[in-house]
């Protein structure tokens, strides 16, 4: 299901050339795949019976239903730990844990991450994956798109991973009947971990109490944020559906 092989071949034309955010870029896409892995690995990880299949896997998203709920060393004893975007362990750790083996990010989403995590890359638009060479090494000349992006991150060029663009269109379709804009982080890294790992639980989904997607690690600022572009209830209910009947296991927190 996820492909960090050569996907220009791959993906329909109306997928590939298609962003789901406004792009700038005027670049051909089979040409900026090419780029791409020229700098990351290219070959075929995580088909379903491929042996990088995983047992355990936690998905952590980073509600602040996380604060005080004491999950870090649950979350640390799977056997992958998935986190996402801009999600700091440190100073956090007896909520959150400690391991991260893949952190899901997009350029505008991109920290540091240490050099044995993998970098899944999200691509939303053809600019995310022109970004992302140059961002891996001497630095990228893309530097803007509808926010400033970092020129460079520190992370492992040789355990980059980048989601095929077709899964969120397939996520969007398949899980969500196309409600929202298009599927949050979260909910993409869910519905992967369900096609990648055995088993799968589920840590830091959920609004607050004023319906907003507010962060463990910081004083929600944006009042009016509710749940962004994304359905956030259609998502939360079809993870809750899935955790019914037993495809994963989600672990609430505490509300705020
Ligand atoms: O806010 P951010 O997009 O970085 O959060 C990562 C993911 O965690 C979101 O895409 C969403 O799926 C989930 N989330 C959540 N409830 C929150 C905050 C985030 O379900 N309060």
């Amino acid at each position: 299901m996820m492909h960090c092989s050569r996907f220009n071949s791959s993906v329909p034309s109306a997928v590939a050339g298609q962003e789901i955010q406004n792009d700038s870029s005027t670049a051909k896409f089979s040409d900026v795949v090419e780029k791409l892995f020229q700098v990351i690995p290219d070959a075929d990880l995580h088909m379903d019976t491929g042996h990088e299949r995983h047992g355990s896997c936690a998905v952590v998203g980073n509600s602040g239903n996380l604060k005080g709920s004491y999950y870090g060393a649950l979350i640390d004893s799977s056997d992958v730990v998935i986190r996402m975007n801009k999600a700091p362990t440190s100073g956090y750790e007896e909520d959150v844990g400690t391991r991260t083996t893949y952190h899901v990010m997009y350029p505008e989403s991109a920290i540091d991450l240490d050099k044995a995590t993998r970098f899944l890359l999200i691509p939303f638009k053809t600019l995310d994956l022109q970004w992302l060479p140059g961002a891996m090494t001497t630095g990228s000349n893309i530097t803007l798109s509808y926010l400033p992006l970092r020129q460079k991150i520190k992370a492992n060029k040789d355990l980059v991973l980048v989601l095929n663009p077709v899964f969120m269109k397939y996520v969007h379709e398949t899980w969500l009947d196309y409600q929202g804009k298009y599927p949050s982080t979260g909910f993409m890294a869910l519905i992967l971990s369900l096609h990648i790992c055995d088993k799968v639980n589920v840590y830091g989904f959920g609004k607050d109490k004023a319906g907003n997607w507010h962060h463990y690690w910081e004083t929600l600022v944006d009042k009016n944020l509710q749940t962004g572009i994304h359905d956030g209830n259609y998502e939360y209910n079809v993870t809750m559906r899935l955790s019914e009947i037993h495809k994963l296991q989600l672990f609430k927190g505490f509300s705020l």
